[in-house]
């Protein structure tokens, strides 16, 4: 298991994890930003960054702003309208874009819960909104002749902290909350509305195919 890096250490990385194939990385800026607090506002600077910006990792570049933007303003009301799951962490749909060119997700973790290792059919940027949750990125191996999965890094996030994973490369991870006593709250935006994912084995790095739930769609969400 590779060392946990308090994320304030980490500065913006674009290329962090390439040697180890993992692409999932934590970013913080540290430099005040303008608070977006309204989620239509939210959808709003998706949808010009989106049309202002064609290069694809310069467009993620310009959403990961605008998920700090989010971070630093969203209200608790807003975030106490999730519930939490006894049995796993929660799934809030918040909108759909009506052509597909992004979706926008709250998820809801209680201490201890957290993703098997996944991977994602589009770019995604995920932002902390409270709490602490711990990213830990994953890399093929073998060990005694046997395919495996390794942890190769672990960063720590929370609240105002910013991500990104960068997929076809290889970009399984997995997630959970690792505070104690606290919960947590994440924000995750994807290139699409995800489907379909695959989740895998750390013991033999099979993969198998799993389908996207979600426990509320936030009223107007679909198009
Ligand atoms: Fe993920």
């Amino acid at each position: 298991m590779p060392g946990t890096r308090p994320v304030d250490k980490l500065g913006f990385q674009p290329n962090l994890g390439r040697s180890t194939g993992a692409l999932l990385s934590v970013i913080e800026k540290g430099r005040p930003v303008e608070p977006i607090s309204q989620l239509p506002e939210l959808i709003q600077a998706f949808e010009d960054t989106i049309s202002s910006e064609q290069q694809e990792r310069r467009r993620i570049n310009s959403l990961v702003n605008v998920v700090e933007r989010y971070c630093t303003g969203v209200s608790d009301e807003f975030l106490n309208q999730f519930e939490t799951g006894s049995q796993k962490y929660t799934r809030h749909l918040l909108h759909a874009d009506a052509e597909d060119r992004f979706s926008l997700l709250a998820l809801v973790w209680k201490p201890g819960q957290g993703t098997p290792i996944h991977d994602h059919p589009s770019w995604g940027v995920l932002g902390v909104l409270r709490g602490r949750m711990r990213f830990t990125n994953y890399a093929p191996d073998e060990v005694d002749g046997q395919r495996c999965l390794i942890p190769v890094e672990t960063f720590i996030g929370t609240a105002g902290s910013v991500g990104t994973v960068y997929p076809p490369a290889m970009d399984l991870h997995r997630m959970d909350n690792c505070s104690e006593d606290e919960v947590a709250v994440t924000l995750h935006a994807y290139g699409l509305l995800v489907k379909e994912f695959h989740i895998y084995s750390p013991e033999t790095a099979e993969k198998r195919e799993a389908t996207s739930t979600f426990d509320t769609i936030l009223e107007g969400a679909m198009p």
